[in-house]
Parts: C-alpha cells; structure tokens; sequence
C-alpha cells in the first residue's frame, strides 16, 4: 500500500563552505533528534553508499590530471542519483527524516560559484536527478572563507577541493548567499563567527520549527 505524504519524513541538509564547523554542528543536531525521538538517518554528500563513497574518493583525491568542471559535476550527479535511489528516497518514504552533510546546494555554491559552471546545466540535472525532491530546509552555516580556511588548515591534508585559491571559496560563499537569499522560506542562514553556543541556540530554534 502506498503511504501517504504526511507520514514522510524531513529532509534536513547542513551547508557551508571550508571550516565552518560542520561536523561539530551536524553532532549537535543528530544530538537533538535524538532527545525528540525522532528515526533519522545520518548521511552525507558526495557518498553515503557504497559506490557513492567511491565516487566521492575519485573526486576529493589531488590528482596530476586537470579534472574538467563538467567531468566532476557529473560524477556529483552520478553520486547523488545513486544515494537517493538508495538511502534518501526509501528512508523518507518509511518516515525517517534525513540529516545530510551537503546536497544539491554544494553543487550551486562549489561547481556553480566555485568552477563558474552555468546553473541551467546544474538546474537540469537535479530535476532529472532529483524530479520534485528538494531538501525541507537548508542549514547553512555561513562564514567567511579567510578564517574557515585557517580552521579547515589545522585538521589535516587539504583534499582537492580545499587546495582551491580563496577566491575560489568567495565564490563558493556568494553563491550559497545568493540561493538564500532568492528563496528565505527553504534556508536558514546562520552566522558560523559567533560563539558554538549562539550557532546552536540558533539552530535549535530553526530545527523547533521543523517539529
Ligand atoms: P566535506 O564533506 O569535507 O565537506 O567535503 C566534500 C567536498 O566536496 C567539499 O569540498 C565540497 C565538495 N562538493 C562539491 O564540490 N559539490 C557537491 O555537490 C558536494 C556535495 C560536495
């Protein structure tokens, strides 16, 4: 029997740029759903099967080889078709929410902002991807990229996409800005700079909402 909507679960996506503290914050918020006893699964993007990690390894790994913008998109896009086939999609479906470490927004602010790809072409694959399925609302932690850079620096080898130029992940800001800005309703913009106890009160309050 096919279930109804309502009993879907919500699709909570967590968004920024370069060392604004999302993994702390993605603890916090699968903290919460904890507490209100909500089913959830925890994943994240690019990745979240097996295949899809995979694919995610092929596109973090610095490589000799230039990677043309259009290449990695697709590679973002083959990731991600297979992760809603394969975790997304059945685990709202069953009335799971799902907490995911980045989505389709990435793609604006990295291959978009970042690699100045055209958002028509992204646009396109995440209706033939994705059909209606959009994330219920957006955390996106906001931060400017000179100090997520420093913060980002102290935690390890700079993958291939942290080895990008600061303009790069200005770009990378404005656009994940711009898609705020153009739709308020889906995202909640919240100032990665203040004080761990201010970001989180914040999304608390964003996540109460959601309820
Ligand atoms: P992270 O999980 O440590 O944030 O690393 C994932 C990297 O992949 C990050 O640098 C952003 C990049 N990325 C894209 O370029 N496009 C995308 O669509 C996604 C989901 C991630």
């Amino acid at each position: 029997m096919e279930r109804i909507d309502l009993q879907r679960g919500k699709f909570i996506t967590l968004e920024g740029g370069e060392g604004v503290g999302k993994s702390t914050n993605l603890r916090f918020i699968t903290d919460w759903l904890r507490e209100q006893g909500i089913d959830f699964v925890q994943t994240r993007e690019p990745g979240g099967t097996p295949l899809a990690e995979e694919l995610r390894e092929l596109l973090l790994e610095r490589r000799e080889e230039p990677v043309d913008p259009t290449a990695e998109l697709l590679m973002v896009f083959a990731a991600r078709a297979q992760h809603l086939a394969r975790v997304i999609e059945p685990a709202l479906a069953r009335g799971d929410w799902v907490i995911c470490d980045r989505f389709t927004d990435a793609t604006y602010a990295y291959q978009g902002g970042g690699r100045q790809l055209d958002g028509s072409l992204i646009a396109q694959l995440e209706e033939t991807v994705q059909g209606a399925l959009r994330p219920d609302r957006v955390l996106l932690l906001d931060l400017d990229p000179e100090i997520g850079l420093q913060r980002a620096a102290s935690t390890g080898a700079a993958d291939r996409f942290e080895s990008e130029q600061q303009a790069f992940f200005k770009r990378v800001r404005s656009a994940y800005l711009a898609r705020a800005e153009a739709s308020p309703a889906n995202y909640a913009v919240i100032d990665a700079s203040r004080p761990l106890d201010q970001v989180q009160h914040q999304l608390r309050l964003e996540l109460e909402q959601l309820l």
